[in-house]
C-alpha cells in the first residue's frame, strides 16, 4: 500500500491523474494514507489486534473516503 501511495503521489496510473496529483489536497490525502499504512505495519509487527482495528478505522479509511469523494468521477 505504501508503494501504491508512492505511485499515486506522482499521479497514479489513470488518465487525468497526473493533473489531479498536482492538486494540494490530493497530496494531503495520499500522505495521510501512506502514514496510516505505516501505522498498520507497526500494529501488525506488534501483533496488536486492537491497535490494528483502531488504525484501520480511524487512520486508514478516512483518507480513502475523502479522496474518493473529491476525485472519483463515478
Ligand atoms: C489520493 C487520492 C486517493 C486515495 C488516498 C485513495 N484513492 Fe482509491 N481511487 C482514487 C481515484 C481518483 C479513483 C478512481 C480512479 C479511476 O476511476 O480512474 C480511485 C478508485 C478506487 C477503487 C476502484 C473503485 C471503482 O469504482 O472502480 C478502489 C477499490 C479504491 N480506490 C480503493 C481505495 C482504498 C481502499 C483506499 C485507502 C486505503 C484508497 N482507494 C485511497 C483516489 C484515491
Amino acid at each position: 500500500m505504501i508503494a501504491a501511495g508512492n505511485l499515486l503521489s506522482s499521479g497514479g496510473a489513470g488518465e487525468g491523474e497526473v493533473a489531479m496529483a498536482a492538486n494540494g489536497e490530493w497530496q494531503t490525502y495520499n500522505n495521510q494514507m501512506i502514514d496510516a499504512a505505516r501505522q498498520v505495519i507497526e500494529a501488525v509487527k506488534a501483533r496488536d489486534e486492537d491497535k490494528l482495528f483502531e488504525v484501520g478505522n480511524n487512520a486508514l479509511y478516512p483518507p480513502c473516503e475523502a479522496c474518493h469523494q473529491t476525485y472519483q468521477k463515478r
